[in-house]
């Protein structure tokens, strides 16, 4: 029975890693959580008595911990998924993310070569990592452009991983993914806030047709997003999972893109979902003064400046086709059905609140 080691459980890609290799590998999973003051496990809750899974603590931050982890377990593979993975907090907080994004990725490979050298380790890469492309779709022969602190952190611990995989001969690699969203994505980004407000948005509703009669009628709850003309590759996470597991079994170390290959604006995901519960809208206002509103005047969506970013990145499109051809990897959900498929999960959440 082999060793894994996946950090970052508690995440959405971490806990479907989980899932993923419980359910199409034999081998022995260590998932790593940091102390929280309070508990977030609710993405691997579903988890809990299951005898080839096991939570142990680590913190990025915290070198011996990642150290201590690595000496005790000595793991056959090192999923690092663990990161401050917020584009917009690492302006807020670039020291935090330097750290937890790129200098315990250094740490991670420093006891991996002393402590499991035949160990292999697969660290998260993003297409933020392109930044400001100069053409379109991106490739693996782009070139790194980043344009916020969290893409230039990931493309600092690509060049250490490469570093290390050639000074050590270390099977280290760093896919770059494009967005992948689904129902256990944080409630900061774009796609999960948009299904999580459309499910708040049809309970109301459901109580607002119960009140008809009331006048006037009861005010609905307002989603506030930044840019809407921001596009994005957006994919379902759970179609990267098996990717991932790809590139680490491949034959030599080699690093692939995966995306879908097309691109979404914020408005079309947000378009896409209130067709998901039927409502009937108008569009008034450009930019900051957008509003979507339903036809009796009531708004339900409205632009604020504190969404947008300090800089943005235009127009990331990955090209996976060298993955697909090479890998043999596929995906099964396109946008449509992803958007339908989270904005289902949110409301079933709801339903049981
Ligand atoms: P996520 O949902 O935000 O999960 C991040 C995980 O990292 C959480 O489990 C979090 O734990 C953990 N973490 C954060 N700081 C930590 C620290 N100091 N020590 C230990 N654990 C820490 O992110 P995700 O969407 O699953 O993404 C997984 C990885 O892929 C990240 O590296 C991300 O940058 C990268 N990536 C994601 C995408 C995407 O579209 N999802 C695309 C490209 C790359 P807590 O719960 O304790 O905060
Ligand atoms: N978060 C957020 N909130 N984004 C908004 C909003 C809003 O209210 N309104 C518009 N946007 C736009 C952002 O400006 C951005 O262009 C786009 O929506 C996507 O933002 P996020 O969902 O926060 O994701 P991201 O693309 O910045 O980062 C994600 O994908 C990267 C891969 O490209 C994260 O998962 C990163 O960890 C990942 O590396």
């Amino acid at each position: 029975m082999k060793k894994i080691i996946i950090t970052g459980i508690t995440g959405q890609d971490g806990s479907h890693m989980v899932d993923y290799l419980l359910k199409n590998t034999k081998h022995q999973i260590f998932g790593t959580v940091r102390r929280l003051s309070t508990k977030n496990h609710e993405n691997i809750e579903h988890l809990k008595n299951i005898d080839r899974f096991s939570i142990i603590d680590m913190d990025l931050t915290d070198p011996h911990s990642i150290r201590n982890i690595i000496l005790d377990i000595k793991p056959d593979y090192f999923i690092n998924f663990a990161a401050q993975s917020f584009v917009a907090g690492s302006w807020k907080y670039p020291i935090q993310t330097w750290e937890t994004d790129a200098n315990a990725v250094l740490h991670i490979l420093e006891s991996i070569r002393r402590f499991a050298p035949d160990c292999r380790v697969y660290n998260a890469g993003s297409s933020e990592e392109f930044g400001e492309v100069i053409c379109s779709p991106q490739s693996e022969e782009h070139p790194l452009r980043p344009q916020s602190p969290y893409g230039a952190a990931k493309c600092a611990a690509r060049h250490i991983v490469r570093v290390y995989r050639e000074s050590y001969n270390l099977f280290a690699l760093q896919g770059w993914l494009f967005n992948h969203e689904g129902s256990r994505r944080g409630k900061d980004f774009v796609t999960r806030k948009i299904s999580h407000s459309i499910a708040k948005l049809k309970k109301a509703l459901e109580i607002d047709e119960v009140l008809s009669y009331s006048n006037p009628k009861p005010e609905l709850p307002v989603l506030y997003l930044g840019n809407l003309d921001a596009q994005r590759d957006w994919s379902d996470a759970e179609d990267f999972m098996e990717g991932v597991w790809l590139m680490l079994n491949n034959k030599e170390p080699k690093e692939y893109v995966l995306a879908s290959g097309e691109m979404h604006s914020v408005r079309s995901f947000l378009q896409e979902s209130l067709k998901c519960i039927g409502v009937k809208y108008k569009i008034s206002g450009e930019g900051v003064d957008e509003v979507f509103s339903l036809e009796d005047g009531r708004p339900i969506v409205k632009v604020s400046k504190e969404f947008y970013r300090l800089a943005e990145v235009d127009e990331l499109c990955g090209d996976p086709s060298l993955a697909e051809e090479e890998l043999n990897w596929k995906r099964k959900f396109n946008f449509k059905q992803l958007v339908s498929k989270m904005v289902k999960a949110d409301i079933e959440e709801l339903k049981k609140t």
